[in-house]
């Protein structure tokens, strides 16, 4: 867990509420997630959802008691206190029955009550057979719940229960904690990106001295797969060309491409640069690579001691490279670079920006300490024709949120 968002968390009452799937065995991690996080937590089952784990399992894990009816406890009145007191809810798994309940109001169970008296925000993270996420009934549902700013998360794709693959899946419980508290943070997810295809490059890019030993750049990809979470999570089709990460998956909704060298990361661009509408290069890409790669592991105290003596060649430029496709009309993709400053922020952000003819640059300020491998942010998004706009201190998700913001904005 990250010590800086632990240290400004301010706890939170979230009201987990769990419908009736197979998923419902990834709510007990996601009450895990918040309470770690030190939040009270109040999980309210459906009746059906208690079919598939049992109330004593989330009473254990949230420390608070379970009900899934209005009639118990009703000294207590507890579908208003509960809906009134409550700073976040997040349904997980929402199931097709459960999003046709919320869409029309219904108040059936202390679930359903308990949502109809809220004000606070509300996220739903879906979870179903395809066919179910598919149909027009329940995308109905969706876009009514959209519309009235209740943020229905995107399922992730993959295997469902059986042998079937599609849209559907519950995305993992840390990815619909880190996406809830987001929304708590910068409001509703809006679905502004629909139709754009974006593509971000992320992490570190390395090259190899031999097979075991390799010169890289230290970068965790965490900035660039928040910003391909918060881009799908809009409606975007989303790729990410993906080197050295310290998380493996890729968020739910996006394709990630893996690559190692930056020779790989440039082709690998390149080749989805004339698709894209969207360009982010969120890398840190190694400059340098060493002349020639060993093919088999190079030895200590060799006479021609090859280790103490690593000649290197420049690599190309991928943003440079990117910026020569647009400008012979072979994408027309706002192309966004990133860069990190310690000193004369702005000055250095605007000469950089100007120098690799991007049409706009996440300036990251790292004064007083990295950004690297931390899960906070912060900086200035500044466009070619002269526009900045400041990128305030928040995880990496809330800053990706306040990059598309930006973006969408400066675009416009
Ligand atoms: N970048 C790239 N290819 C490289 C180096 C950098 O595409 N070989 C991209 C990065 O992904 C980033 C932007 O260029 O979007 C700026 O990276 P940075 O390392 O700050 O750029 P440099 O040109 O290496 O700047 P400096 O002269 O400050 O080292």
């Amino acid at each position: 867990m990250d010590h800086m968002s632990e240290a400004t968390h301010a706890p939170k009452n979230v009201v987990v509420g769990v419908a009736g799937g197979i998923a419902a065995y990834k709510a007990c991690h996601l009450v895990r997630n918040f309470k770690e996080r030190g939040d009270d937590v109040r999980v309210i089952p459906t009746e059906s959802a208690l079919r598939f784990v049992g109330a004593a399992t989330f009473e254990a894990l949230s420390g608070n008691p379970v009900d899934t009816g209005v009639f118990s406890r009703v000294d207590e009145v507890q579908h208003v206190r509960l809906g009134q007191e409550a700073d976040l809810i997040v349904v997980a798994p929402a199931t097709a029955d459960l999003l046709a309940r919320v869409a029309v109001g219904r108040a059936d169970d202390l679930l359903a009550a308990t949502i109809l008296v809220a004000t606070c925000p509300v996220v739903l993270a879906p979870a179903m057979h395809t066919e179910m996420w598919l149909n027009s009934a329940t995308q109905h549902n969706v876009d009514v719940l959209r519309s009235r700013g209740v943020t229905v998360l995107e399922p992730a794709h993959g295997r469902l229960t059986g042998k079937d693959t599609g849209p559907g899946r519950l995305p993992e419980p840390g990815a619909i904690a880190e996406l809830a508290r987001t929304v708590l943070a910068t409001g509703p997810i809006e679905q502004s990106l629909i139709g754009k295809r974006v593509l971000i490059s992320a992490g570190g890019t390395q090259e190899n001295i031999d097979p075991v030993r390799y010169i890289g750049n230290r970068s965790s990809g965490k900035q660039g797969f928040a910003l391909g979470d918060i881009a799908a999570q809009r409606g975007a089709e989303v790729t990410i060309v993906a080197g050295a990460t310290a998380e493996l998956d890729g968020p739910s909704g996006a394709e990630v491409v893996r690559v190692g060298s930056t020779r790989e990361m440039e082709q690998a661009m390149q080749e989805r640069a004339a698709d894209a509408d969207v360009i982010v290069m969120a890398a840190a890409v190694a400059d340098f690579r060493p002349q020639s790669e060993a093919t088999s592991k190079l030895k200590k105290g060799q006479s021609d001691d090859a280790l103490s003596t690593i000649r290197l060649t420049e690599n190309p430029d991928i943003l440079r490279g990117l910026v020569d496709k647009r400008d012979a009309g072979e994408t027309d993709a706002v192309i966004i670079g990133f860069a990190a400053e310690t000193d004369n922020e702005l000055e250095n952000g605007r000469a950089k920006l100007k120098r690799k003819g991007a049409d706009m640059l996440m300036l990251n300020s790292v004064e007083g300490g990295g950004v690297f491998g931390q899960a906070r942010n912060r900086g200035w998004l500044l466009s070619a024709d002269g526009g900045e706009v400041e990128i305030p201190d928040g995880t990496k998700h809330e800053v990706a949120v306040r990059i598309w913001d930006a973006v969408e904005a400066l675009s416009d």
